[in-house]
């Protein structure tokens, strides 16, 4: 344990952690019909150059920070920067709680369909188009899954950072893996699958433009758990002699991996019924039910069973990093005890999440928000835009800022060269500080002004 605030039982226990947080609904649920509708490999390919010039250096530096003070994003900063740099860490818990409201909210569709599924109802339905649009419009439902879901969050998140989150995601993050394969496998004994390969692995680069390019770096923030400080936090609770640059790199290739298959897993599947691949975010909730429908009874139930159950699992070892920032910023600073800060944050977070859940048929004035980008768009879609679309990429720069002219890259490198004696000189060395001194702030600062300009400035 590195200091009294707990901390992970080994470099494993860090690992699965961090990318329990990393794999998630953004692997499973988003990637393959980003893909889908982006040019398939091509955008793949582009996602990937992101994952290594940009996601990786900043992940590292992220952890570093962690580690280097020992707090919750807020505190890290205050630490190293000051009173103003401060402030980045505390939007950073910020955009924590407004992306966990609305991520709970979808984890809760999933644990619903799972439910469905296994009760077998489901599959009396002819058109899960519309039964997917009013299933997420009904209340009663979501409300009761998704306060399960976010129960269970927080119940982990409760018992601590060994006994909680490392315990449950050395216990999800191999079972996830297992079902996928097997998901995998079971997809390309189908009819056509190979359709699916086809359309997943062949590149269109003709679909790859500024837009596209964009889309994949938010993604690569979202998935890999960037720019908002959930791996300072997780960072901080990591062993003093850890190899960080082993261990980021281990997080990162894993969940690049989690996404890929995923599409290796949903394509196949898609195909193998001939639904349409480019159903957008309801990919996963229409095409692939459709799919599980023209299976036997019983085979539909246990392979759509696992396929939400998968998603499930993806989705709690992401939503407890999302609580745990909050909650460690809580009981830093403010000295609260880990069940005060646990069941308040859980608390508010739902509330806070409930227009997000009721913004998709239940109330008009949420499905249609009229007080943005003229109400094409529900409060779900402003507050991802707002906190995540803007904001992740935002705290990237944000963070090779303070790194490059503040705290200063030697500082970085005498952090991650602890448990790595060999990295102080080395090209790596050399790799990781130019990409953060040069290539992160430029990138991504350009990145967000464009982003800027085309939602707001139409
Ligand atoms: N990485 C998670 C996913 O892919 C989402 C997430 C974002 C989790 C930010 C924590 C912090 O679904």
């Amino acid at each position: 344990m590195p200091n009294a605030r707990g901390g992970f039982s080994s470099k494993l226990g860090f690992v699965a952690a961090a990318a329990g947080s990393a794999v998630g609904l953004g692997n499973i649920w988003q990637f393959p019909y980003i893909a889908g509708e982006n040019g398939g490999a091509a955008f793949l390919l582009v996602y990937v150059l992101w994952i290594f010039l940009i996601g990786l250096p900043i992940m590292l530096a992220e952890i570093a920070v962690g580690r280097r003070t020992l707090a919750n994003p807020y505190g890290a900063y205050h630490q190293l920067g000051g009173k103003s740099w401060a402030l980045v860490g505390l939007f950073g818990i910020l955009c924590g709680v407004m992306i966990l409201s609305f991520y709970n909210v979808v984890s809760g569709w999933a644990f619903g369909y799972f439910v469905q599924i296994v009760k077998g109802d489901i599959f009396n339905e002819t058109n899960f188009s519309s039964y997917f649009s009013s299933y997420v419009a009904d209340f009663e439902d979501n409300l009761v899954y998704s306060i399960i879901f976010m129960f269970i969050t927080a119940f982990v998140v409760y018992k601590g950072i060994q006994k909680g989150i490392e315990g449950t995601a050395k216990i999800l993050m191999p079972t996830l893996f297992f079902i996928l394969i097997a998901l995998i496998i079971y997809g390309f004994t189908l009819p056509n699958a190979i359709d699916g390969v086809e359309f997943y692995l062949l590149p269109d680069f003709s679909l790859i433009n500024g837009a596209t390019i964009y889309s994949a770096l938010g993604q690569a923030f979202f998935s890999l758990s960037l720019g908002m400080g959930a791996l300072i936090t997780y960072g901080s609770y990591i062993g003093k002699d850890d190899n960080l640059l082993s261990s980021a790199s281990l997080v990162t290739v894993t969940d690049t991996l989690v996404a890929f298959l995923a599409g290796l897993m949903i394509f196949p599947l898609v195909f193998s019924q001939g639904q349409s691949p480019s159903e957008g975010p309801g990919l996963v909730f229409v095409a692939l039910l459709g799919v599980f429908k023209t299976m036997p009874l019983f085979v539909g139930k246990l392979v759509g069973g696992g396929f939400f159950l998968l998603l499930c699992f993806a989705a709690l070892t992401s939503t407890i990093s999302l609580l745990e920032v909050p909650v460690s910023y809580l009981i830093d600073q403010k000295k609260w005890s880990r069940l005060k800060a646990v069941s308040t944050m859980a608390i508010v977070i739902f509330l806070i999440g409930l227009p997000s859940m009721l913004g998709h048929g239940a109330i008009d004035m949420f499905t249609n928000f009229t007080f943005y980008e003229g109400g094409n768009k529900s409060f779900m879609d402003v507050v991802e835009d707002l906190f995540f679309v803007i904001s992740l990429p935002l705290g990237g720069f944000l963070l090779s800022i303070f790194i490059a002219y503040k705290w200063k890259v030697e500082n970085l490198s005498k952090e991650i060269a602890k448990g790595n004696d060999t990295y102080v000189g080395s090209w790596k060395e050399k790799y990781f500080n130019f990409m953060i001194v040069y290539v992160c702030p430029l990138v991504l600062g350009i990145m967000f002004v464009l982003t800027v300009l085309s939602k707001f400035f139409d």
